[in-house]
């Protein structure tokens, strides 16, 4: 069983998505690391995350670079949304992305284009999204936990910023894929949003 997460930024999709690979007893690939993996290459060969060439160069990162907590900063996510709008740069992490889907017990996979374009075949396919005040609250939270100071108006431009980039691209854009169910978590906690998922998933098992 395949089951492809999209949904965008901060949408809480990487939690949801960890813990149904957890529940199923499925691998699990983060998509998003691999884009945050080129830009942060990027920035550490002192590229240009909007020149192709740079971000093409920057695909060939070496494996322990996806190890880095860099990977997970603010900064590196908005480098990863920049070079992932490079339809090089995207070709370039296709087949990586697509042999983890294709391994023979099935996988979990979280993204953008996971139902669009890494798996439109795939048996179950989830869209979970909140909205912007919602995501900008979480993420604020979180980053005030891990000792940040950041305004929370300034995390709200720049998911806004990042919705606007991943959705109007012109290759692979953040969209809703044909037969996708879609999880609002805005009203949600994340136990309800499991159990929404874990149900959704059950319902395509059976269709
Ligand atoms: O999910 P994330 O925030 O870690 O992703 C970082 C960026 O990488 C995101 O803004 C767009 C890009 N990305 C993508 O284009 N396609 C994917 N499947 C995953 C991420």
């Amino acid at each position: 069983m395949i089951i492809a997460v999209d949904g965008p930024t901060a949408s809480g999709k990487g939690t949801l998505a960890r813990k149904l690979a957890a529940h199923y007893g499925l691998p699990y690939l983060d998509t998003g690391l691999l884009y945050r993996a080129v830009g942060r290459q990027v920035f550490l060969d002192g590229g240009d995350p909007e020149d192709g060439g740079d971000a093409l160069a920057a695909t060939a990162f070496p494996d322990s670079l996806l190890g880095d907590p860099h990977l997970r900063t603010e900064e590196t996510g908005g480098f990863a949304s920049r070079v992932s709008v490079h339809p090089s740069v995207r070709k370039a992490l296709y087949e990586r992305q697509r042999k983890f889907a294709e391994q023979p017990g099935g996988a979990v996979l979280d993204g953008r284009d996971i139902g669009t374009v890494i798996a439109p075949d795939a048996d179950v396919k989830l869209f979970v999204t909140a909205s912007v005040e919602a995501r900008a609250e979480r993420r604020w939270k979180e980053m005030r936990e891990n000792g940040l100071e950041v305004s929370l108006g300034d995390i709200a431009d720049d998911i806004r910023q990042r919705d606007e980039r991943d959705a109007n691209r012109k290759d692979a854009p953040l969209r809703v894929a044909e037969g996708a169910s879609v999880i609002d978590t805005t009203a949600m906690t994340r136990e309800q949003a499991l159990a929404a998922a874990i149900e959704a998933v059950e319902a395509a098992r059976r269709a």
